[in-house]
């Protein structure tokens, strides 16, 4: 076996997986008012930025060859209320990125998350009925209303990450209603209730600053469920959606690969903020390389067979390569 592992060059000749700027998806955060970006402690060097940071972090996006960004908002907590009526607000900060990236970068794809947990109070993704549990077909109905709005403001890809059932079929035919046929649809169809979105809460603040931790184990799904994820894939490919997620990606490579083996939809994974900031982390202490360790858990995603890779990584890996 040693042959083959023997120079730099035949070792690149047998490598079976690489990365490619292509393949990286990066997720950016974007808050209301002028300024300096303003840092988010749990993720080094990421940053809520203002529309003017925004548009210049996007054009630098597209010089080191990333083709698409996924797009977050930050609210002020004043905007918030139990149901993330901002969300739906023409004015609002999201809508404006939306319009100003299309305009700057026409040719990077944005990716729309459409949820309503930077906009409520309770910080959960939908409306609540009278128990404090989630509600399913209200929150759908506000969910179409944010899809619809965001292909309007110029969103490619519009990404339910809700975990609501039914929202990709009500999403698509509200798109088509409105005439926004070539707006796809990503579907985070296997999202985990995972403790590593933690630093993630942190940078739109839907924590909302509570110590008592979000629960979101009512629509999210199960840590220890593999079967679950390939139902929730499927049914997603029946109602419509054009590509489907896997989130977190680097402890659920297993889930990677199973849904690469049962669908024939591009399949994305989202290496989400806490697998970055314990990168960061325990590169900080000393402990782990921290370009080599980075590679790698990129690397390793792709090789379970994720087409694309939602990451913080994205811009500075990209232009490594
Ligand atoms: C919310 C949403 C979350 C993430 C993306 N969209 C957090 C959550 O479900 O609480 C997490 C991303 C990350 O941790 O990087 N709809």
């Amino acid at each position: 076996m040693r042959r083959n592992r023997a120079t730099p060059a035949v070792r690149s000749l047998v490598r079976e997986t690489a990365l490619r700027a292509e393949d990286l998806i990066q997720p950016l955060f974007v808050c209301a008012g002028d300024g300096e970006p303003d840092p988010v402690d749990s993720m080094p060097g990421v940053v809520r930025h203002t529309l003017e940071s925004l548009v210049e972090k996007c054009r630098h996006l597209e010089q080191v060859g990333v083709r698409a960004m996924a797009i977050f908002p930050c609210i002020e907590r004043s905007m918030k209320n139990p149901e993330g009526s901002h969300a739906h607000d023409s004015g609002n900060v999201l809508f404006s990125a939306i319009r100003e990236v299309k305009e700057a970068c026409p040719s990077l794809a944005i990716i729309a998350d459409v949820a309503l947990d930077p906009y409520t109070d309770h910080g959960h993704d939908g409306l609540l009925d009278v128990r404090g549990e989630v509600e399913n077909d209200s929150t759908v109905e506000a969910l179409t209303m944010l899809a619809v709005a965001q292909a309007e403001a110029g969103a490619d890809i519009v990404a339910p990450s809700d975990m609501m059932d039914g929202r990709v079929k009500a999403i698509r035919l509200a798109l088509d209603a409105a005439g926004f046929h070539r707006t796809g649809i990503l579907a985070y169809a296997a999202k985990y209730a995972s403790a590593y979105y933690g630093p993630f809460r942190d940078a739109v603040k839907s924590d909302n600053g509570k110590s008592d931790k979000l629960d979101k184990r009512g629509y999210q799904m199960d840590p220890g469920n593999v079967r679950e994820a390939l139902h929730e894939v499927q049914l997603d490919e029946e109602e419509g959606a054009d590509m489907v997620m896997v989130k977190p990606a680097g402890p659920y490579l297993d889930i990677i690969r199973a849904v690469r083996t049962h669908t024939l939809l591009p399949v994305a994974a989202y290496q989400v903020s806490g697998e970055y900031a314990q990168i960061h982390a325990a590169a900080r202490l000393g402990w782990l390389d921290y370009e080599a360790t980075r590679d790698e858990s990129l690397l390793a995603i792709k090789r379970a067979g994720a087409d694309m890779i939602l990451t913080y990584f994205a811009a500075e890996v990209a232009a490594s390569l």
